[in-house]
């Protein structure tokens, strides 16, 4: 995801009344979990809380995200060229995961956001004849659900009975494509300090006179579990780190992965998230940690502002991510920048035509696209930042997403 700005608290727009009592209704519930807690919790609990818990987290309430009117353009919202790259990376994994020249396999997308992205992949792939027999939608939020329906309703009512929307995942495996575009960088992080030793960073939380909840950070020791894990991470880096030096870890991808591997009978998870190798995430320059914060455009890195009513991100250890899948036996099958999975994918054919695949001469039009093509592929925008990592199940084939070029050495 993308914000227009990078931006102090002094700077951001205030939110509303409503909006202001939600938020304060979150921190007590927070608070009281941290008193509950002895006074303190793990910033993996506070993270889950600001963003899932029921009603008023900012995935859970009704609060607009996406787009200009939101917090945050993600690419699918930033143009539909994205998804109809993605759709032949789909179309090549559908082909070779059916059993019959009729589709027999599945899509299943995580985490949808609007529901765009699998509109403009479905339109693609009918265009191509290629269309899934399903396309599972697996969406947690109910008010993100309600979106997505309306939103296919309106642009593909046709295609609405492939599609299934699910808030878990399926009961039965399926062959074909699992995607998650900008899902992990969502999921909550454990923050850890190395400052000599290794602490983690808790959330404690304190009563100022006005009655306002103030949220502060706390050091405590690590289990020796995840403190010896974190000592081979650090002895794996090329380059030393100064100290100190907070980062975010992720606990919860390979639990997930195990998940998916589990519906997977035989096909691809693709995966696209911004982030790093280990050795660039643990850059030197990233040493007050990876979080961004998302408020109506504004990027910033104070978690504590406004919970429930911003978003909360982490960068992606692409590393960890392989070791994770390779540990449950999954194959990594490809890693590469989004600018060239999309290259590969066909993006310059897409970039002289409309949606219908014919091309344009309204000048407007190719100007619009141009700007869209570039902030999904230059290196100052999305293009570099942003990666895709393909891991595969019983799937011995070169994907098209990852033959231009090919960057697993770096993991
Ligand atoms: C930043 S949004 C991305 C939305 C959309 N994929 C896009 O690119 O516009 C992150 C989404 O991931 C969802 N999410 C987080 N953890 C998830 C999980 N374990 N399974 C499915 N969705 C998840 C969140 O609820 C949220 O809708």
């Amino acid at each position: 995801m993308i914000a227009a700005q990078n931006s102090s608290e002094l700077s951001l727009p205030v939110p509303d009344e409503f909006a202001l009592k939600l938020s304060a209704d979150l921190k007590q519930i927070i608070c009281k979990a941290i008193m509950e807690n002895g006074g303190s919790i793990s910033f993996e609990q506070y993270m889950q809380m600001a963003l899932y818990e029921p009603g008023l987290g900012y995935y859970s309430a009704g609060s607009i995200k996406f787009g200009e009117t939101g917090d945050f353009v993600t690419a699918p919202e930033i143009s539909s060229i994205f998804s109809r790259c993605l759709a032949r990376q789909c179309q090549q994994v559908l082909s070779e995961t059916s059993f019959s020249e009729v589709s027999s396999a599945c899509i299943l997308e995580l985490g949808p956001g609007t529901g765009v992205m699998a509109i403009d992949i479905l339109r693609e792939l009918e265009l191509n004849h290629s269309l899934p027999k399903i396309y599972y939608m697996l969406e947690p939020s109910a008010d993100l659900r309600q979106r997505q329906q309306l939103n296919v309703k309106n642009a593909i009512p046709h295609l609405k009975e492939r599609i299934v929307w699910l808030d878990h995942l399926p009961e039965k495996k399926i062959d074909g494509i699992i995607l998650a575009n900008e899902v992990i960088d969502a999921m909550p992080v454990k923050r850890i300090v190395f400052d000599g030793g290794v602490e983690e960073c808790v959330v404690a939380c304190e009563l100022e006179s006005d009655d306002q909840i103030r949220f502060q950070w706390l050091r405590k020791e690590v289990a020796p579990k995840l403190e010896s894990a974190l000592q081979m991470i650090l002895d794996e880096l090329r380059e030393e780190i100064p100290t100190p030096y907070i980062t975010e870890i992720n606990l919860n991808i390979k639990p997930w992965l195990n998940s998916l591997n589990d519906v997977l009978n035989k096909g691809l998870i693709l995966i696209s998230d911004y982030g790093y190798p280990r050795q660039e995430f643990f850059h030197p320059q990233r040493s007050a940690g990876t979080l961004i914060c998302h408020y109506r455009h504004h990027a910033h890195d104070d978690p504590f502002l406004y919970p429930g009513l911003q978003d909360i991100t982490a960068s992606v250890d692409f590393t960890a991510v392989a070791e994770a899948a390779v540990d449950i036996g999954l194959d990594v099958s490809g890693f590469t920048t989004q600018a060239h999975f999309l290259i590969a994918c066909g993006l310059d054919q897409f970039v002289s035509g409309d949606e219908s695949g014919h091309e344009t001469d309204d000048v407007i039009k190719r100007a619009q696209i141009t700007h869209q093509v570039s902030k999904l592929t230059m290196p100052g925008e999305m293009g570099e930042k942003f990666k895709f990592i393909g891991l595969s199940k019983s799937l011995d084939i070169q994907l098209c997403g990852f033959d231009f070029i090919d960057q697993r050495a770096r993991l």
